[in-house]
């Protein structure tokens, strides 16, 4: 059986988890789920940072041993995991005896290597990273450039690593394994730092008491970060090479964000060359959650009330939406505001009215599930479909597009939704045989969907299932290689709603659409049940006029290649006529008409409106007017 072993960064116990960690551990248990749906033998580790100085400090300050803090923060971190639903197979603890066992023979291990040697060490210190940082990475200010704090200048004796003797075996490492550093920027970062030249670094310190000696010089304690590192090997028994070692190391993944990537894009397996093991397969650095274009953490004092969006919106949604609204790789700017709306939209709408629409129709016409015995065309093309979303996010979940993925899924779930709707299936009533296989492939496809969303939405999908009528039992991703896994004759359940549409009047402040303050007509014609079927086509605006007696509204004729609509816009206060005449913009164009200020809009323009900032939805790159936008 082949196997997965995936892990998080180890998190340190300054402070109790925030919504920071539970980004990566989310992201991390995601592909842990997947790799076991896929029938893999998995590990997941994840675990705490419980050394060095700055938690010393704060054990300190509270009056109790380094220790005794340790153990109090700990379960903070177990506990979020398990709010979380995270599938960790283990917890590592750098205070574990376990982890101090693998650490004495690694550091044995790498002072034989003949790498290690003592000298002096001066340099500017982050505290709260446990880092050293050059002039040139403090820039002007002279603060860390992560918490914007000042630095320590520290000079001491210590044993360094011969860092820079591997430096040219790390750049034939990467040029050679692309992957090894994903994404791919993160790479051309790492390639000139390697390229611009390293430097040797200190593995220990002298004036640091909260840690774990050095094996050969115990009057200095390892630097925390060497230390932690090991943690990957050091959880699977390393120390006498037990069997998880031998299984599963090299890891599959090392997932964390950007900031640690040095560690162990370069110090870690250089470490590992030195004694002689084998270089994890990849390390993987997702970006930032910010807010305010800060990274959220405990020291900036910006992190987000978690509890809160679980009681609200349910563990599901919160893990959904994390995975689903941010480029995974970039940074993602939270936003309460986005969380409504991908909740109303993505679940609410497309995948709760999916499952209550099919069972409700359902239930109205047939006492069981009745067998799809009518085939059409049409129906060829659901099942192509679901084999094609299987593929695609194999491929999509390999490479780590997380948000991608669900997209795909989602193209899926509308496309269901639209199947629906063109097939008219509630108007069937006297073609029983027809209606039937038109809600039995419906049926089927909500269980592939369900199949889909096991790693992203694990309770979701078995509630998916139980309304199918179905166990979660068996449901892998092996299932949906076969269309037909639902059995006809199933009893038909109740449809329970599973995600009840939040009010949007509860949000701070409307963000979308164009100004409906004054002269609203244009957006109340549609309704975000309605969104499914928005018609949306590039039109170019060939002609703009200020309509009379008023300050926000510009007369648009807009070309939309094999016809001509005239549109009313509250762009005004932003555009003037010449400034959109020529431009490509996107348009409502399956929009009812309507009269504004007495003049018919057959359409409307999309925008991105703030307060009073307002920018047209253009297309990136030329393309012939009345293109679909998809
Ligand atoms: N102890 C080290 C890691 C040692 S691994 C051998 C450490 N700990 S940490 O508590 O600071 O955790 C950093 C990690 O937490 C990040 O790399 C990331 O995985 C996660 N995040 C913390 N804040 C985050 C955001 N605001 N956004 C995304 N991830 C964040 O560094």
């Amino acid at each position: 059986m082949s196997t997965f072993y995936i892990t998080t960064p180890i998190y340190y116990v300054n402070a109790e988890p925030h919504i920071g960690h539970a980004y990566t551990t989310i992201a991390a248990d995601v592909l842990a789920r997947y790799h076991r749906l896929k029938g893999e033998s998995v590990l997941f580790l994840t675990g705490v940072d419980e050394h060095g100085a700055n938690i010393q400090k704060v054990a300190d300050e509270k009056g109790i041993p380094p220790q005794e803090y340790c153990d109090q923060i700990a379960p903070t971190f177990t506990k979020l995991w398990q709010k979380l639903n995270i599938s960790n197979d283990d917890f590592i603890r750098t205070t574990s005896d376990l982890h101090k066992a693998g650490i004495a023979k690694f550091f044995t291990k790498l002072y034989e290597s003949g790498d290690i040697y003592r000298g002096k060490y001066e340099g500017h210190y982050c505290q709260p990273c446990e880092r050293f940082y050059t002039e040139k990475e403090l820039g002007e200010s002279g603060t860390c450039p992560i918490h914007k704090l000042s630095v320590e200048k520290v000079v001491e004796e210590n044993y360094f690593f011969a860092l820079t003797k591997y430096q040219d075996q790390l750049i034939d490492l990467i040029q050679s394994n692309p992957s090894f550093i994903e994404p791919a920027s993160r790479r051309n970062e790492i390639m000139s730092v390697l390229t611009s030249g390293l430097q040797d670094i200190s593995i220990s310190r002298s004036s640091v008491d909260w840690g774990i000696p050095l094996p050969f010089d115990p009057d200095q304690n390892i630097y925390v970060w060497t230390e932690a590192l090991v943690n990957y090997i050091t959880a699977l028994d390393y120390h006498v090479d037990g069997e998880k070692f031998r299984r599963f190391w090299p890891a599959n993944v090392h997932m964390m964000a950007k900031e640690i990537t040095r560690f162990h894009v370069i110090i870690w397996p250089a470490m590992l060359m030195a004694v002689g093991l084998p270089l994890p397969q990849q390390i993987f650095a997702h970006g930032w959650l910010t807010k305010d274009g800060d990274k959220i953490s405990k020291t900036l004092g910006n992190v987000i009330d978690m509890d809160e969006l679980i009681e609200e919106f349910g563990l599901d949604p919160f893990r959904y939406f994390f995975m689903r609204e941010f480029s995974f790789g970039n940074d993602g700017n939270y936003t309460q505001q986005r969380f409504v709306t991908r909740y109303n939209s993505d679940l609410a709408n497309d995948l709760g009215n999916l499952l209550n629409r099919v069972l409700g129709l359902l239930s109205k016409n047939f006492e069981v599930l009745p067998d799809p015995i009518q085939p059409d065309a049409i129906d060829e093309e659901i099942k192509q479909m679901a084999l094609e979303t299987a593929e695609k996010l194999d491929q999509l979940m390999n490479q780590t597009a997380l948000d991608v993925a669900l997209e795909t899924v989602w193209e899926f779930v509308r496309r269901i939704n639209r199947y629906i709707q063109q097939t008219k299936v509630w108007s069937l009533k006297d073609d029983p045989s027809r209606m039937g296989t038109i809600l039995y492939n419906a049926m089927e496809a909500l269980r592939v969907i369900s199949v889909f969303l096991t790693p992203f939405m694990p309770q979701v999908a078995a509630k998916i299932q139980s309304q199918l009528g179905i166990e979660a039992k068996g449901q892998d991703l092996d299932s949906v290689q076969e269309w037909g896994g639902l059995a006809g004759g199933l009893p038909i359940a109740k449809g329970i709603p599973l995600f009840p549409k939040k009010d949007q009047n509860r949000m701070p402040q409307k963000e979308t659409g164009l100004d409906s303050s004054t002269d609203a007509t244009v957006d109340n014609l549609i309704t975000i049940d309605q969104v499914q079927d928005l018609e949306l086509r590039v039109g170019q605006i060939v002609s703009a006029e200020l309509v009379p007696d008023s300050e926000r509204l510009l007369k648009l004729i807009v070309d939309l290649g094999n016809e001509q609509r005239q549109i009313v816009a509250g762009i005004a206060r932003t555009y003037a006529p010449q400034d959109v005449i020529g431009k490509q913009a996107v348009l409502v164009a399956n929009l009812q008409p309507a009269k504004i200020r007495g003049i018919e809009s057959q359409g409307m323009l999309l925008a991105a409106v703030r307060k009073k900032q307002l920018s047209l939805v253009t297309v990136d790159q030329a393309i012939p007017n009345g293109t679909l936008v998809s």
